[in-house]
């Protein structure tokens, strides 16, 4: 009973929103450089010109109707917080040390992938790039971490956005398998695990999460295709060059945990409907082909998906050997409101479940459920990659973090993944929570809504010192991983 004994404990956060040093050692621009700061009430946008000079900031980070011409570029006079974000450039050290006091047995983490090719076009690796991540695994390395990457965390080269739409175009595939044949080859004898695209159905907000700049449903599918082939060429590759990697695809399993809003058959049916929106993405990724339920949709809705001959077998072949998944809520949906709408279904809320001051539902048994689904559907090892909770700690008077909400979620989580190991068997390979350290958020681009144990003295004007504090969660997760998930007191 209980958590495999070599369970993979730890935290995860990604480039864009850790690392800052945006324009040094030879790193090349990024969609998430362009994209402005918002809040819970404001969404962030990113920023363009227009050939005859103009200056413009879309509406939303799933940008619609883009004018002929536009090029994403950093202006003046706009505030970008992936820029400096909390600058674990120049702290890794510092930071991997704290990891390293809690107990992490692994830490996720995503390569930048402008930061090893500049414009994404390049034949030829940027090394300074390709060093600095050497010795971020050797200092892992060092404490005995297992560094676990992800290849493709909502960032891509903005030149690629620029000149070819990203993802919309195919030929982005051979730009993203040089970077992936590149660090493959590079860390083969340093990183064992991967994971090819974070979140893989967050391409509904297409620019944020792949740098596409169109939101409509046959810009969004099609942007999927060549992300898959390149997500299966990615893991034949790797294993060729290292039969002992472990090379897993990444779902936003938050919204596969769709409730429906009563027991109206109608109701059930739309939330198994919403649902299958988002297990599409691990079906292709785990099964190696589009599912029949799916091409109906596609069918149904005069979607066309371009693929080229072979893809199919590409798929085939490039099944993954785990599925990452990130939790953190569960939504509902019903029949007659919904019809038509968003399928993301943010907003609605379910009356029996507390919210996050960012509208975010806690539901610790949804995390069952849906690790119970993705095995059942799979039966591949499930490896939890992003649980945790963005709230606006401060600073107390005696100068601490105290932060009990934050150990509530992670006991209620953390006791919900072992009831789904020991009742359900669910074979979970690990769990690195989101995010171990304060970062940009992905969604608002605020420092406000803080997810770590450790605190960074930076706010949303960008001012602060950066200085790295332990919050009072700090030492409780540290309890748990010594104890391997048994002690959650
Ligand atoms: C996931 C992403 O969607 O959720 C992360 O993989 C992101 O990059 C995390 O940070 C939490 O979302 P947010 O918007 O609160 O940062």
């Amino acid at each position: 009973m209980g958590f495999r004994s070599d369970f993979l404990w730890g935290g995860a956060t990604a480039a864009n929103q850790y690392e800052g040093g945006w324009n040094e050692g030879g790193r090349g621009p990024a969609n998430t450089d362009v994209m402005t700061k918002g809040s819970k009430d404001q969404a962030r946008g990113a920023t363009y010109t227009l050939p005859d000079g103009s200056r413009h900031l879309t509406k939303g980070v799933a940008v619609k109707d883009l004018p002929e011409g536009a090029r994403f570029e950093v202006l003046d006079g706009y505030e970008y917080p992936c820029h400096d974000a909390v600058d674990f450039y120049h702290h890794y050290k510092e930071d991997i040390a704290l990891f390293a006091e809690l107990g992490f047995k692994t830490y996720r983490m995503s390569i930048s992938w402008p930061r090893i090719f500049p414009t994404g076009m390049e034949k030829e690796p940027n090394e300074e790039g390709l060093k600095f991540y050497d010795n971020v695994f050797d200092e892992l390395l060092k404490y005995g971490i297992e560094p676990m990457v992800t290849l493709h965390h909502f960032e891509v080269p903005l030149e690629l956005t620029n000149q070819w739409g990203s993802w919309a175009d195919r030929r982005t595939i051979d730009c993203f398998i040089r970077f992936c044949r590149t660090v493959f080859e590079r860390y083969k004898n340093k990183v064992k695990y991967w994971m090819t695209f974070n979140e893989i159905n967050n391409i509904y907000f297409g620019f944020l999460s792949s740098g596409v700049p169109g939101d409509d449903l046959q810009t969004v599918m099609q942007a999927a295709h060549p992300q898959f082939v390149a997500s299966a060429m990615a893991v034949k590759i790797g294993h060729e060059i290292n039969p002992d990697f472990k090379i897993g695809c990444m779902l936003a399993a938050s919204r596969c945990t769709v409730y429906p809003e009563t027991c109206n058959p109608a109701d059930v049916q739309k939330a198994w409907e919403q649902a299958s929106r988002q297990y599409f993405f691990a079906d292709v990724q785990c099964r190696g082909y589009y599912p029949s339920y799916q091409l109906k949709y596609f069918e149904r809705n005069g979607i066309h998906i371009q693929k080229e001959s072979g893809d199919d077998e590409i798929l085939k072949e490039g099944t993954v050997d785990y599925i990452a998944i990130s939790y953190y809520r569960s939504m509902i949906t019903a029949a007659p409101k919904q019809e038509g709408s968003d399928p993301l279904l943010l907003g609605v809320i379910n009356p029996y479940l507390e919210a996050t001051e960012w509208g975010i539902a806690i539901d610790p048994m949804g995390f069952r459920i849906t690790l119970h689904n993705l095995y059942d559907r799979y039966q591949l090892p499930v490896m939890i990659v992003e649980n945790g909770i963005g709230a606006a700690d401060e600073v107390a008077e005696d100068g601490q973090i105290h932060d009990p909400y934050r150990v509530d979620f992670f006991r209620s989580h953390i006791q919900a993944m072992k009831d789904a190991v020991d009742i359900d068997g669910v074979d979970v390979m690990g769990y690195t929570t989101w995010a171990p350290i304060d970062i940009v958020s992905a969604g608002t681009g605020e420092m406000r809504k803080r997810y770590g144990f450790v605190y960074v003295d930076k706010d949303d004007e960008g001012n602060g010192s950066l200085k790295r504090s332990k919050k009072d969660s700090f030492a409780w997760y540290q309890k748990v991983i010594a104890s391997n998930g048994e002690n959650l007191e």
